[in-house]
């Protein structure tokens, strides 16, 4: 459950849910539909949710990846949306990973000024992030996620069944988000998984469910105590300054955004360490986590130090020309800060990454 008063909601997570047809028609009523997926999750799982929900409308199939994540797509649905005359108490349905979910809550949150959505994510990184929190949006060719809104889903179905075909990679990059929440609020569940990360590795179900679940529910009490980002949320985005300079730096699309984010965690849990705020073993322990994990620990050599400064100098967390960063303290427990010495970030840069 995401408490948020009036606005929250649930959170149903575990194996088979696109077939549990009374859940679904506890979740939808008697409104009328709209399914939005993309053409690869189409491909998997719209035949299987529209069979359980019976007789919803012809859905919109966007055209999957991130490079479709713009104004234009979302366009189409809200085309679609008309098309097909929904009233503002009907419902939208996004099925599919973070883009889809992104556009999808956006064009519910705009069409007739917002109407309820339900997010069914099918990535690992939406099932622990994305698809709770209310933060929709899209692209604008200046900067990712640029144009959007907080639109809150009526409810989040998490079916972890579908995850058996997202591709290898897809999945390892979703288990950085879901270390991060360890990292950054519970060192029993880093310690958890610790332990589990092969049962992980092989989608363990019971496994899978408890790491999903507690991701959700870290990020459900971070985002009932700041909705909007003033504060404590800002938390969330642990690796993420040194990771979007990553993406920014090689290109969007060479790497994946959980990959650079496994390897700007890790950017912070050192630098954290040489300001003296956390134990160079729990770093040795995060580091170690994500290598089994087949994840990226630093940024590429080919990204000099500078160009990675320059790029972290135009993050969102830039507050009044200072750059902000979340920076654990200790597993289990980080800040976010501005009060640093710029050039120890900037030797830490050059000297690069620490000897395992
Ligand atoms: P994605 O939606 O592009 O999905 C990745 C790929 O996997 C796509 O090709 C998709 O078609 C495919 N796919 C999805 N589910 C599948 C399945 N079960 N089986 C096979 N293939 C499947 O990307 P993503 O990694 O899910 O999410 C990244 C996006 O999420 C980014 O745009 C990012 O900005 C956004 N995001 C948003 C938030 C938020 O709070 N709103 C948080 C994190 C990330
Ligand atoms: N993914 C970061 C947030 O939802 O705030």
């Amino acid at each position: 459950m995401v408490p948020l008063g009036a606005r929250s909601y649930s959170i149903a997570i575990g194996a088979g849910l696109l077939n549990d047809g009374a859940r679904w028609q506890e979740a939808v009523g008697s409104r009328r539909v709209l399914i939005v997926t993309d053409d690869i999750v189409a491909g998997y799982y719209l035949d299987r949710l529209t069979e359980t929900l019976g007789d919803a409308i012809e859905p919109c199939v966007l055209p999957a990846g991130e490079a479709h994540k713009t104004l234009a797509t979302a366009g189409r649905v809200w085309n679609r949306l008309m098309d097909a005359r929904l009233a503002r108490d009907d419902l939208l349905i996004a099925l599919g990973g973070g883009v889809v979910g992104d556009i999808a809550g956006f064009a519910a949150a705009c069409y007739q000024r917002g109407i309820d959505y339900l997010q069914v994510p099918t990535t690992l990184i939406a099932q622990v992030d994305s698809a709770v929190g209310g933060k929709t949006g899209v692209n604008h060719p200046l900067g990712k996620n640029m144009i959007g809104a907080f639109h809150q889903p009526a409810a989040v179905i998490a079916d972890i069944g579908t995850l058996a075909t997202l591709p290898a990679a897809e999945y390892r990059a979703g288990l950085a988000e879901i270390i991060k929440y360890g990292v950054i609020a519970d060192a029993e569940f880093f310690a958890w998984l610790e332990t589990h990360l092969d049962a992980l590795l092989e989608q363990d179900q019971a496994a899978l469910a408890h790491a999903v679940g507690r991701s959700c529910a870290i990020k459900a009490a971070i985002v009932a105590a700041d909705e909007h980002e003033h504060g404590r949320r800002a938390l969330l985005n642990l690796g993420h300054t040194f990771g979007h300079a990553i993406e920014t730096g090689l290109g969007h699309g060479h790497w994946r955004h959980g990959e650079a984010v496994a390897a700007g965690m890790v950017m912070a849990a050192d630098f954290a360490a040489r300001l003296g705020l956390m134990e160079r073993r729990d770093v040795t322990r995060l580091r170690d986590w994500l290598i089994r994990a087949g994840l990226p620990t630093w940024a590429p050599a080919e990204l000099q130090a500078e160009r990675i400064l320059e790029l972290m100098a135009g993050d969102k967390k830039v507050r009044g020309g200072r750059l902000r960063l979340v920076l654990p303290h200790g597993i289990g427990n980080a800040e976010t800060t501005a009060d640093f010495d710029r050039d120890a970030l900037g030797r830490m840069l050059i000297e690069g990454p620490p000897d395992a």
